[in-house]
């Protein structure tokens, strides 16, 4: 079966649609931007009702093709940008007053079970795992990248205990010849994991995280995304995030704390002042979660998270003690090859 045939076969559940959908009301009518488009689940949902049009992004070219699917469908409510949603606010115009702005996080389907794309650990392919508008490859990563910093990008994005020894295992092998596929770097880095003994999960699934992560710069683009769509949204516009691991949940949780009401007062005793910094009104603290029923139809799900809150009436001001607080993650993202 070739890689064209099985991906066709693939079906991608868009995650948590059910909650989403009673959170942002789309009978109502209004406009909404889907800054992960994927295979088009949330927006292909929303469009379902007659008064609502959507803005869809997506930074893979591959999403072009189920989005003109539904620009044929609706000509005059659907519009798709093939970019990253670190521009959101450059891509969208600045008066759409949307009702919502939706980020589902990290792969779709598609790309995960497309073995062309190398995100898969059994992949012969290319060692790519480009979502799209990058500036390289995992190939070039792996292959050129100094040997400390490897370490320092597995250890960090990748929250793995073992980074320097697979950082050493892999320059050992890149010395001889460069390390070409997936599979390849998968076995090296078990070679580096031998102890390891959680069966339920691929000694390598840390490290792929973090160099698929490194590669298309998953942590500056969410806090670029986040702060551009609290700029785009007016009083009484939704930011909803889905999200899939530990790094991602702690920036957007932070997002919505510094940003919103819920931001501490400085003593119980004083009357809370009105903080007219705050961007959002926190409609909860604890994330919603997939519910049973869902995580048995669709295993990806178990791990997702959703947060959201509605924008208020306060004048944008850049968040800079958000964005201070990640540069850690935004520095190692700019390193260079
Ligand atoms: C989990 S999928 C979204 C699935 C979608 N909600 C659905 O129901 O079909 C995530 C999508 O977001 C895209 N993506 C990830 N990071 C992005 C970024 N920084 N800018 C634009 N698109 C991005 C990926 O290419 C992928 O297609």
């Amino acid at each position: 079966m070739n890689a064209t045939m099985s991906l066709e076969k693939t079906k991608h559940h868009p995650v948590m649609l059910n909650q989403i959908l009673s959170i942002i009301s789309p009978q109502h009518g209004g406009t909404f931007v889907d800054c992960t488009f994927g295979g088009g689940g949330y927006s292909k949902a929303i469009l379902k009702f007659p008064r609502t049009k959507v803005l869809a992004i997506d930074r893979d070219k591959l999403t072009k093709k189920y989005a003109d699917l539904l620009g044929n469908k609706f000509p005059k409510r659907f519009n798709f940008f093939q970019e990253k949603f670190s521009n959101l606010d450059k891509t969208v115009q600045q008066n759409l007053n949307p009702r919502a702005i939706i980020f589902d996080l990290g792969l779709s389907s598609f790309q995960l079970s497309d073995t062309e794309r190398g995100f898969s650990f059994k992949s012969k392919n290319f060692l790519n795992m480009e979502m799209g508008i990058n500036e390289y490859s995992a190939y070039d990563v792996i292959n050129t990248l100094d040997k400390e910093y490897l370490a320092t990008i597995i250890k960090v994005l990748g929250e793995e205990r073992d980074g320097r020894a697979i950082a050493n295992k892999i320059d050992k092998y890149r010395r001889k010849k460069p390390i070409k596929t997936s599979q390849e770097l998968s076995s090296i880095i078990n070679e580096a994991k031998k102890n390891y003994n959680n069966y339920k999960r691929n000694p390598a699934t840390k490290t792929f995280q973090a160099i698929r992560i490194f590669v298309n710069k998953e942590l500056t683009e969410l806090v670029l995304g986040l702060i551009g769509a609290a700029k785009l949204l007016s009083d009484g516009g939704m930011l909803i995030v889905v999200s899939f691991h530990s790094l991602e949940d702690k920036i957007v949780k932070n997002f919505f704390n510094i940003c919103s009401n819920l931001k501490k007062n400085p003593s119980r005793y004083l009357p809370i002042k009105e903080n007219k910094s705050s961007l959002f009104k926190l409609i909860s603290k604890k994330p919603l979660v997939a519910d049973i029923t869902e995580i048995n139809e669709n295993i990806r799900s178990r791990s997702a998270k959703l947060r959201y809150a509605v924008r208020n009436n306060n004048s944008f001001i850049y968040p800079e003690e958000f964005k201070k607080k990640f540069l850690n993650y935004l520095k190692l993202e700019e390193g260079t090859i």
